[in-house]
């Protein structure tokens, strides 16, 4: 299988490299280490998995350097200030210098975690994106956000800091849980979503080889997402226009994950079920038809994931919490709508009453 690239341009440019058994590549890996120190950020769950395989392989490439690991319990609930103080010590203790370079071997939480530490040992080393999660290969690796959760919302805590370079191997897949593989296809489901209505027509062709982990499938499916984040982001790098339309489903979403303390619904699955109810305040505000929704929502139902709000949960919680979500303003709700597929936009001052209105209905 071919290796695909992706250049992210801009003040500081990157290449996304997409391949099978591209962690083995220790000149690839180690290309980006300007010093002799790398610190490998990994969790629980995969560093068994494929640390090793990327500590081997830069050792094999930079013997002369440094290299140790670092490993966080899994899960959102530790993408804590607490976990980041832990991987800011890891770099201490490592004695890494100004050009250390940080790994990020991981999902989106390791990534965000990591990434976040790299933005502020010494105010800022390089930090290389080893995403394991299809998840994190579609989104949360590229463009820069780094953050940490606080218990009043996600992702509070943060900075842009750009990585160095994103290595996705897309073997690691292989090893990813199921629900996990569907939870990174409601990312991959958003950028069709929102800039680009074929890519949408193409998954619903593909979904059963995306499902069953094809990896011809899964590489494309990487690469378009991955060109269109590119291309928003290069443009946009630090969300003062069109980025915004990259948290499509994310004020919902986000609003869910804090409400359930970051437990029951993955990222994932919070945005897919975002994604209708954005999609639904859209057809109430006038903006979108029914039907662009209901194809949305059973594209969505096709690879498994959910589309309705979790039982339980209080719509004026859900917009308590949207109103401290980072896309609302001082002067009110700020939410990324459609006027069908493929056509998002940023729309201010969306009435909360409306909102309710779709939380009490879901
Ligand atoms: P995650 O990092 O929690 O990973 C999901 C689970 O899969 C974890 O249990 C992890 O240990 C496990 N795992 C990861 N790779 C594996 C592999 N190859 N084999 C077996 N198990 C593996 O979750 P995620 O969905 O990758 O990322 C979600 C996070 O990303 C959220 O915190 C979200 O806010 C963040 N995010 C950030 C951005 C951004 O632009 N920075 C964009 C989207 C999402
Ligand atoms: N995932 C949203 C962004 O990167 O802007």
């Amino acid at each position: 299988m071919s290796v695909r690239q992706v250049e992210v341009g801009g003040a500081e440019p990157y290449r996304i490299t997409i391949g099978a058994g591209l962690l083995r590549d220790g000149g690839l890996l180690a290309q980006p280490l300007r010093g002799r120190h790398a610190l490998v950020v990994s969790d629980a769950n995969v560093a068994p998995l494929h640390a090793s395989t990327v500590i081997d392989a830069l050792r094999s490439a930079r013997p002369d350097a440094r290299i140790a690991s670092h490993v966080m319990p899994a899960g959102e609930q530790e993408k804590t200030l607490s976990r980041f103080g832990d991987a800011v010590d890891a770099l201490a203790a490592l004695g890494a210098t100004r050009d250390a370079c940080v790994y990020a071997l991981g999902g989106g939480v390791v990534g965000d975690l990591a990434g976040f530490a790299a933005a502020c040992w010494m105010r800022g080393i390089d930090c290389v994106q080893l995403p394991t999660t299809l998840l994190a290969m579609v989104d949360s690796s590229v463009g820069g956000k780094t953050a940490v959760d606080l218990p009043q919302g996600k992702n509070l805590v943060g900075a842009f800091h750009p990585p160095i370079a994103v290595v996705a191997d897309t073997g690691t897949l292989r090893t990813l849980p199921a629900r996990e593989l569907r939870a990174g296809l409601a990312e991959v489901v958003k950028y069709g979503a929102i800039v680009d209505a074929s890519f949408l027509d193409w998954l619903a062709a593909h979904s059963d080889t995306l499902l069953g982990g094809d990896a011809d499938a899964l590489s494309e499916a990487i690469a378009r997402s991955c060109t269109h984040k590119a291309a928003i982001v290069e443009r946009d790098p630090f969300e003062h226009g069109e980025r915004a339309l990259l948290n499509f489903g994310h004020t919902f979403g986000h609003a869910i994950e804090t409400a359930q303390d970051y437990g029951t619904l993955n990222h994932g699955e919070a945005v897919a079920v975002g994604m209708v109810l954005a999609a639904r305040l859209s057809t109430a505000l006038g903006l979108a038809t029914d039907t662009d929704a209901m194809i949305l929502q059973a594209l969505l139902q096709r690879f498994g994931l959910p589309t309705a709000l979790p039982a339980g949960l209080d719509p004026d919680v859900l917009l308590a919490h949207m109103r401290l979500d980072k896309k609302a303003q001082a002067s009110g709700l700020r939410f990324v709508l459609w006027e069908g597929l493929g056509r998002a936009r940023v729309v201010p001052d969306v009435p909360e009453e409306a909102v309710l209105g779709i939380l009490r209905n879901a």
